[in-house]
């Protein structure tokens, strides 16, 4: 006789073989707009599941789980971050919930990066002054003269897994990388050759501050007015962790009064950025629609990954790798 597959819901098309492993295993529910589900759909679409695999687009509250019933032992995030997901809740009723954890750091620096490079050499707008056809003098010594990336401060607020791949990067450049975190971590320091700093030292210091804290209680709106009045009048503010981390009006202000060199944002406190947010219309910055994980290799491993963590409570009944279990308490709840 046939088992009968445990039912899960996935709550957008992610890449192969991730779907087709979990179709072979489960019952897949799939969301296959190529927009986030509403509200509505996901309280109706996780009722009876076993597992949901969803994004950090996903509510995943007491509501939805509630909703779910009794069935639902794993939640698998396809996303790094996991705020949108009600953690206590979960752990409360024996739900385990996994996430994709260092598997995008790397891609994420790499972006990082690309912000750096891309606000120091005007690169974006020089790209749309020449296909522009506004290029009409063959060399000039001033025209959209930036800054040197080569030999300059670093500053990394938040020395995890993105943060340290950033660093790395640095050092191709001969920067001097100073960091801040929450806990010093002297064994990093000495391999990554990085300094620590008081954060509002690094501000002052830097000639790039590049934001890789996770959103937390002591991280929500950290880089505010007075935290971007430390920083240099040449230097640029990236951020590729959470719109959150910064204030948005302050920052808007800020840009709009030179007081610093301009900024490379990868996310917004609001996303998708608001046709009206203020943002939009400066010169001084170079916006991007949160892609820091966005390459083939690494959505197709953050997928596969989510796809093995749920499998792994579901039908390996065994714990999930503890590098991707975000509240390994659960298995005092329910072991497996
Ligand atoms: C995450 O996973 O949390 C990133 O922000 C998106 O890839």
């Amino acid at each position: 006789m046939s088992k009968k597959k445990s039912k899960v819901y996935v709550t957008r098309r992610i890449l192969e073989p991730a779907l087709s492993i979990l179709s072979t295993e489960c019952k897949v529910t799939l969301n296959k707009t190529p927009r986030p589900p509403s509200r509505e759909e996901i309280l109706k679409n996780v009722a009876g599941k076993a597992g949901i695999l969803c994004m950090l687009t996903d509510t995943i509250d007491a509501e939805v789980i509630d909703k779910a019933g009794s069935n639902l032992k794993v939640i698998s995030s396809y996303s790094t971050g996991f705020e949108h997901i009600d953690i206590r809740e979960a752990t409360a009723r024996g739900i385990y919930v996994t996430y994709t954890a260092d598997i995008l750091a790397e891609a994420t620096a790499d972006l990082a990066f690309g912000l750096i490079l891309a606000c120091a050499r005007n690169i974006v707008s020089a790209d749309g002054y020449t296909k522009n056809k506004k290029w009409k003098t063959a060399w000039s010594p001033d025209l959209m003269l930036g800054y040197n990336i080569h030999g300059s401060t670093l500053g990394i607020i938040g020395l995890g897994r993105i943060g340290a791949a950033v660093a790395r990067r640095a050092r191709g450049f001969n920067m001097k990388v100073l960091y801040h975190n929450r806990k010093r971590n002297q064994s990093l320091e000495s391999e990554l050759r990085v300094t620590y700093v008081e954060l509002d030292e690094l501000l002052a210091k830097s000639d790039f501050v590049s934001i890789h804290t996770t959103l937390n209680s002591d991280s929500h709106q950290l880089i505010d007015k007075i935290k971007l009045r430390l920083m240099k009048k040449t230097a640029f503010l990236i951020n590729t962790a959470r719109g959150q981390v910064v204030k948005e009006v302050d920052l808007v202000r800020t840009l709009k009064r030179n007081q610093i060199a301009g900024a490379g944002l990868d996310v917004f406190e609001t996303e998708p950025l608001p046709r009206s947010n203020p943002l939009l219309k400066l010169k001084n910055v170079v916006l991007l629609p949160h892609i820091g994980s966005a390459t083939y290799q690494t959505r197709s491993k953050m997928a596969e990954v989510a796809a093995r963590n749920l499998l792994d409570v579901l039908i390996e009944k065994k714990e999930p790798n503890p590098k991707f279990l975000v509240n390994p308490q659960v298995k005092n709840v329910r072991p497996l």
